[in-house]
């Protein structure tokens, strides 16, 4: 039979629980999704599955199983060596990715008949001789494998050998994601972050289906990328941070490095230079940007609203062209984020102005345009995306433009500050972070649904949903992963898991049991009181 996950909750754990011999339900000790026999119980991982049918023999990872794919498919053997890396150092099996035909070890399949699977989609049958994941596109099966991953115990995670068995349950997964945009932001101007920090994020994201890497490279703070034809914006407009710190800047190579390891994660960079507020730093590079013909200083603290691009002059629109010109020959991906929020410096006429002359230069470069939802008031492009960044305060009369802007067909990416924004304080006494949108625990961040959430704007017009870590108080790795931890995987299941998975109490236990992963992956996180973490 297979399990829908709309099945009534209380039979679908019962099903997951009988599958696995478990024999209590319910008031569950912590750590229940960690089965008393060591096998997670299929589908219990984050994101949740679409439909799970749990039932058969385990597979046994052993010292003889074989990763395969299929001959001449270049993406499915490194998604394979993507898996072995994962599986050696903690197995100590040598795990080779071999195209040699055979039907048991951990098999990877590329199958275009696999319709149904979409784009990103998977489906994944593991039994007694082994676990063989299907996709119809590449995307499809990386996102088989992390819930692979997960199916393995935490200390799969680790880089020095662990003691085994190595055993992943028995049963079906079929999974496709409900939204296409499922995005977490890393602001990298209030702070730089280097390439080493962004990949190592990404690799966090990418555990969890995230499909959108959103880098702000630009803002009051710094200017993060180079620009040959306006070289000062990063030399000068780069070399400071909040606080007054180096600060720093992407070359351009940098920036394809971070670029292509996200693709080969299977995430899109989508770059966003904000404007026409927000530009303090591009404005203290050049002085011809400035309508007094002044450089202001460099600016290392986090007021917001203060700057903006000259829009009567000429040479603003020369300095816009020109980046957005070499930004989108850098970029593969469909998207160019241009901002657009807090242009409280810019006057309301001017700024529909500006954005009416400025979206149409993200045409000719051949990108989409993506702005904060107060691209809603101008006149947003034909196929614009808005990220709508609203929140419980929000006002009536800005909520009314954004729901207008999606009954014209405009498409929402959902950022709810005091759901989304990992750089909101847990508690009063989270020593990172800003409070100005309310205090965002765990369960807050998840519980709500982006199809229902804009009331009046169609589940149609939501395109997804994206959690973005402003940098006005982060400035390290530690930092990053304790604010997006546990909060991102929670976000990550909103864009993916259909409406009938979502359930907090059914989730914190599924949360839980990420805690001896992290552990495992050396990262921190905040342990919240909310989650029933497992005894260490
Ligand atoms: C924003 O938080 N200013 C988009």
């Amino acid at each position: 039979m297979r399990q829908q996950w709309t099945t009534p909750r209380l039979l679908g754990s019962l099903l997951l629980v009988a599958a696995v011999g478990i024999s209590c339900v319910g008031a569950a000790p912590a750590g229940e999704a960690k089965a008393a026999s060591g096998v997670v119980p299929l589908g219990q991982v984050i994101p949740a599955p679409a439909e799970v049918e749990p039932g058969g023999s385990p597979y046994e990872i052993t010292s003889r199983t074989r990763i395969r794919v299929e001959e001449g498919s270049r993406e499915a053997r490194r998604i394979g060596e993507q898996l072995a890396g994962v599986l050696r150092p903690s197995t100590g099996y040598r795990l080779p990715v071999t195209d040699e035909g055979g039907g048991d070890g951990i098999r990877l399949e590329l199958s275009g008949k696999a319709k149904e699977l979409g784009a990103e989609g998977y489906r994944f049958a593991s039994g007694r001789r082994g676990v063989t994941i299907t996709a119809k596109e590449p995307a499809g099966l990386f996102h088989g494998v992390q819930t692979l991953r997960q199916q393995l115990p935490p200390r799969i995670e680790s880089d020095s050998r662990q003691e085994g068995p190595w055993q992943v349950a028995g049963g079906r997964i079929e999974d496709t994601p409900r939204f296409a945009y499922r995005g977490a932001m890393l602001d990298v101007s209030r702070h730089f972050f280097t390439v080493e920090q962004v990949k190592r994020y990404i690799d966090q994201m990418a555990m969890y289906k995230v499909n959108k890497l959103h880098l702000h490279i630009s803002d009051d703070q710094g200017w993060r990328i180079a620009i040959d034809s306006w070289p000062r914006l990063a030399e000068y407009g780069g070399s400071t941070q909040v606080g007054g710190g180096p600060g720093g800047y992407y070359t351009k190579d940098q920036y394809k490095d971070i670029v292509r390891y996200a693709s080969e994660r299977y995430l899109e960079v989508i770059p966003e230079i904000d404007m026409p507020g927000h530009t303090n730093a591009a404005l203290a590079s050049y002085a011809e940007l400035n309508c007094n013909g002044v450089a202001p200083p460099l600016y290392t603290g986090t007021n917001v609203g203060f700057s903006s691009l000259c829009v009567p002059k000429e040479i603003t629109y020369d300095f816009v062209d020109d980046v957005i010109r070499e930004i989108a020959a850098l970029t593969p991906g469909r998207y160019l984020h241009i901002g657009g929020d807090e242009a409280h410096s810019t006057p309301h006429e001017d700024y529909v102005t500006f954005m009416d002359r400025v979206q149409p230069v993200v045409a000719k470069y051949g990108k989409t345009v993506m702005g904060w939802h107060q691209l809603t008031g101008a006149n947003p492009a034909e196929g614009a995306i808005a990220q709508y960044w609203g929140y419980d305060q929000t006002g009536q009369a800005e909520r009314d433009q954004v729901v207008a802007a999606a009954k014209k067909g405009t498409k929402l990416v959902l950022s709810p500050a005091d759901r989304s924004y990992l750089d909101m304080k847990y508690n009063k006494d989270t020593p990172l972070g800003l409070a100005w949108a309310g205090l965002v625990e765990v369960d807050r961040s998840y519980d709500w649904d982006p199809g229902t959430y804009l009331a009046g704007a169609p589940e149609s017009s939501i395109f997804g949903v994206e959690a973005p870590l402003w940098s006005e108080t982060i400035s390290t790795s530690k930092h990053i992963e304790f604010m997006a931890f546990p909060r991102l995987p929670g976000i990550a299941e909103l864009g993916w898991s259909p409406a009938s998975t979502h359930d907090w109490e059914a989730y914190k236990v599924r949360l839980a049991a990420h805690g001896p992963r992290w552990d495992a992956l050396g990262m921190d996180y905040y342990k919240s009181a909310k989650v029933p973490w497992p005894a260490s």
